[in-house]
């Protein structure tokens, strides 16, 4: 198979009441990692990485990667771009084999939102190409994304169908209390909010900061219209974690095969967990 667009697995899974994981991979090892889970769970897959992971490794190795993954993949598998607002980038990104991109103008007043994910959806939909964007502004950090906790903002219901009528996105974060990176204390979701918004849009709501968020709350969100499920932090530290160990045992270890074979397993483990919780196993 080919890397497909996120578009029609993310629509089932909205009007199917479950969830897709997508998962933020750094590495080789990381990408295997939760294309074997998926292959596991007979669960479709979405592969992401953020802009200082294209900027890391360049956006066609990465491509070149999950391409060569989901040739051998019978589990459908999309390619992300997880938070950009950098339009040329974007470009880059689809030009090298991407399949659903992120344009994040949440920083920007709505009406400027509006007008940049609209241009990027007109150059992504030219392509196939699945187009994501967030309203309200998710707190936390996410690699160069910095939001403190002060700043960030619930998505306003309205907005949200009117942005979703004027822009033609495909699918759409609402910010609704989730954060990137590990919480303090149990997230915060305004579940109540999420509901007005998924009665006002029909497309695939995505959950960001999926990161420590409890079962039960994921699976409230699920059940409210959240089809996609992000996981980068939990995934670092499990994977960092693993390498860590491996060379504390055994400080004269070097071969990295022997880390890195540690580090797969605890991040496919990681991601096996989610993707129970999201309610995808055997929906591919
Ligand atoms: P976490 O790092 O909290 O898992 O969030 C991931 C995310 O939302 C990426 O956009």
């Amino acid at each position: 198979m080919s890397l497909v667009s996120s578009t029609e697995m993310l629509r089932k899974a909205r009007a199917g009441g479950y969830c897709i994981g997508a998962f933020n991979v750094h590495t080789l090892e990381m990408l295997q990692a939760v294309v074997e889970a998926a292959e596991e769970a007979k669960a479709p897959l979405i592969l992401q990485t953020t802009v200082g992971t294209v900027k890391h490794l360049g956006p066609e190795y990465i491509a070149a990667m999950a391409q060569v993954a989901a040739r051998f993949a019978s589990v459908p598998i999309a390619l992300h771009l997880d938070h950009c607002h950098d339009y040329d980038l974007i470009e880059r990104c689809i030009q090298a084999g991407y399949t659903s991109v992120m344009i994040d103008a949440s920083m920007h007043p709505f009406a400027e939102n509006v007008e940049q994910t609209k241009r990027v959806v007109e150059l992504a939909h030219r392509a196939g190409v699945n187009v994501e964007a967030e309203l309200g502004k998710v707190g936390g950090v996410e690699d160069e994304l910095v939001v403190d906790d002060a700043d960030a903002v619930l998505a306003d219901p309205q907005e949200c169908e009117e942005f979703t009528a004027l822009t033609g996105v495909d699918t759409l974060a609402p910010a609704i209390g989730t954060a990137h990176g590990m919480y303090k204390g149990e997230p915060k979701i305004a579940f109540s909010r999420l509901e007005q918004i998924a009665g006002r849009v029909d497309v695939p709501l995505v959950l960001h900061g999926g990161s420590g968020i409890p079962e039960e709350q994921v699976k409230r969100a699920v059940a409210l219209g959240m089809a996609k499920m992000n996981v980068a932090t939990e995934l670092r530290i499990a994977f960092s974690d693993a390498i860590r160990q491996v060379l504390v045992e055994n400080p004269e270890e070097n071969d990295p095969r022997t880390y890195m074979k540690r580090a797969k397993q605890a991040v496919k483990a990681i991601a096996q967990a989610k993707m129970a919780m999201c309610g995808c196993v055997g929906k591919a």
